[in-house]
């Protein structure tokens, strides 16, 4: 069963103009903007709660013909995914494909924070869903 939500993943057109709200305005300290070339996007977390607290996550796409830009072409600027942490990502993620659960990873992949798997939208009544085992 997840424990938490671990974090909530907005996608924006620019970090920086994102965080005229989330930083300047409702006042949360981000962290270091990274550049993840490998998932062509620029993100920012904006922790909340402290240890064992949850965050904000902002997404960037850098590439144009990426999928994340095409979502972002075709929906605009809003809620991603949702992340919960679970504790062993291996075995969740065979327990979802014994369900039948529409998971979008053969294998955990390498996530901010640890290990993950992404659930499609249309097993989870319209959200992209992250599993996460976190690596300390
Ligand atoms: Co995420």
């Amino acid at each position: 069963m997840p424990k938490r939500i671990d974090h909530v993943a907005i996608i924006v057109h620019n970090i920086e103009q994102a965080l005229a709200f989330y930083q300047d305005t409702l006042g949360i300290r981000p962290g270091e903007i990274k550049e993840v070339p490998t998932e062509q996007v620029r993100i920012a977390f904006l922790p909340l709660g402290g240890h064992g607290g949850s965050e904000i996550e902002l997404i960037e796409p850098t590439a144009p013909d990426s999928s994340l830009s095409r979502f972002l072409e075709k929906r605009g600027e809003g809620l991603h995914h949702i992340c919960l942490e679970v504790e062993n990502i291996d075995a969740t993620l065979a327990e979802m494909q014994e369900k039948g659960v529409p998971v979008l990873d053969k294998q955990p992949r390498i996530a901010a924070g640890g290990r993950a798997i992404f659930i499609h939208p249309k097993g989870t009544n319209g959200v992209l869903l992250e599993l996460l085992e976190k690596i300390p």
